[in-house]
């Protein structure tokens, strides 16, 4: 017989999330989680899903009537939209700046696409002239872009790169997952066709739900290859000419059908995370999608006096820097690990380390979302000042906290 152990109940430390994400949620999506479950034909369910739908129009800054939650982390809203993008034997072009680009370019040539790459060093990002000299030279079915690629802490301005692909007769998909609520993702005003989030970032909801949006461009090319499953096609469906969309589960076109007036059954929705996406949505647009923008881009700034005050060097691109996570340089004869395990043991503040070249050369310190505000960045200054003091590196005590606390003071709204 096998002894059975008992395994205590979850009771989880409080910890301040400061990394590149997750990060803490809102009080209130956590309450709005633990609302009684709904059958997900439940006409108040299906009003549920229509609002979220609604919401994050709003927060994408779009029309298109497509914008709704794949389940799952963001990684979930990039494979839906790509393997549903993307025909085998299409070209993609993959301009790569960060770990995130190189995710685009392993799921793009998962879903059977010739993937063309441009890369750049870490801590830069592509100027529009070379990303439409590439697609020029290669003409791509499909440019696939992060927007803020949080390994390096670099945000790659889009302005210009919609009409640049409509001009030259290619989709633009975009990750927004690390800037959407935290800096300006505007899918119609700057053309692009495809955008996908998650939670766990600036909306501040638990990883587990990825907003997408994707507009009548993008969607002609899902519904050519529209096939709904056998078990649940009614009379008279007419299935798409191309081939299948090699994934079930993040099949958009059978999700529209789902999300549409339809109502086709297809995989059980997630019910708390919509619960939790709802929420987060709506704590956002209270207080408005500009106010949130300014709240992150003042955090980030104090972040970054604080640290510089501290005599550390920032990484990367100041110019082209996300507001709201920060990368900065682990001092020499620092132990990077040393640090991190040191303000979690005893501050309780985790914050990031990152991967490839930067792997131990650099910390990521993120301010997002319900994390994003004064007292935090001042705490977790202290905290890394004092643990940095403990190892041997010298900086004037209090520089740091008196630096953020100078430019919150020349500032007028707090939060
Ligand atoms: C820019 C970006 N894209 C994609 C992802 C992957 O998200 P997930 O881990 O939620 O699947 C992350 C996560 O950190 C990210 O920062």
């Amino acid at each position: 017989m096998r002894s059975t152990r008992v395994i205590s109940e979850l009771d989880p430390l409080p910890r301040l999330l400061m990394g590149p994400g997750p990060v803490n949620a809102y009080p209130r999506v956590l309450q709005a989680m633990s609302m009684p479950l709904l059958g997900q034909f439940d006409p108040q369910f299906t009003d549920y899903m229509n609002e979220t739908m609604s919401l994050y129009r709003d927060i994408y800054q779009t029309d298109n009537r497509w914008t709704l939650l794949v389940d799952g982390t963001a990684r979930a809203g990039i494979e839906a939209l790509l393997v549903s993008l993307i025909e085998p034997g299409q070209r993609v072009l993959v301009p790569i700046f960060g770990r995130f680009g190189h995710l685009l370019a392993e799921i793009a040539r998962r879903c059977g696409a010739e993937v063309i790459s441009l890369e750049r060093e870490w801590g830069t990002v592509f100027e529009p002239q070379e990303l439409e000299a590439a697609i020029k030279q290669h003409r791509p079915a499909l440019l696939a872009l992060v927007h803020g690629d949080t390994s390096t802490t670099m945000a790659q301005p889009l302005e210009a790169i919609g009409r640049m692909c409509r001009e030259h007769d290619c989709l633009l998909y975009v990750d927004a997952t690390a800037t959407l609520g935290g800096m300006k993702v505007a899918a119609d005003e700057w053309h692009l066709d495809a955008v996908s989030a998650g939670l766990q970032k600036c909306l501040s909801g638990p990883p587990g739900s990825a907003p997408i949006t994707f507009n009548a461009r993008a969607e002609r090319q899902v519904l050519a290859r529209r096939h709904v499953e056998a078990g649940i096609r009614q009379a008279g469906a007419v299935a798409g000419n191309g081939p299948r969309i090699q994934s079930n589960y993040f099949d958009l076109a059978m999700l529209m059908d789902y999300w549409g007036e339809a109502r086709l059954n297809h995989h059980t929705e997630a019910t708390s995370m919509l619960y939790a996406a709802r929420e987060c949505a709506r704590i956002l647009l209270a207080e408005g999608l500009a106010n949130a923008f300014a709240r992150h881009e003042l955090a980030g700034r104090a972040l970054v006096a604080g640290l510089t005050a501290m005599t550390l060097k920032l990484f990367g691109d100041q110019a082209h820097k996300m507001p709201n996570v920060t990368g900065v340089y682990i001092p020499d004869g620092i132990d990077g690990e040393a640090v991190r395990a040191g303000m979690l043991g005893h501050f309780g503040i985790e914050i990031g380390t990152s991967f490839g070249p930067l792997s131990g050369r650099i910390w990521r310190i993120g301010t997002m979302g319900y994390n994003c505000r004064e007292r935090n960045i001042l705490i977790c200054l202290t905290a890394l000042e004092t643990v940095l003091r403990q190892q041997g590196f010298r900086c004037s005590p209090g520089a740091g906290v008196d630096a953020a606390m100078q430019v919150y003071a020349a500032d007028v709204p707090r939060t």
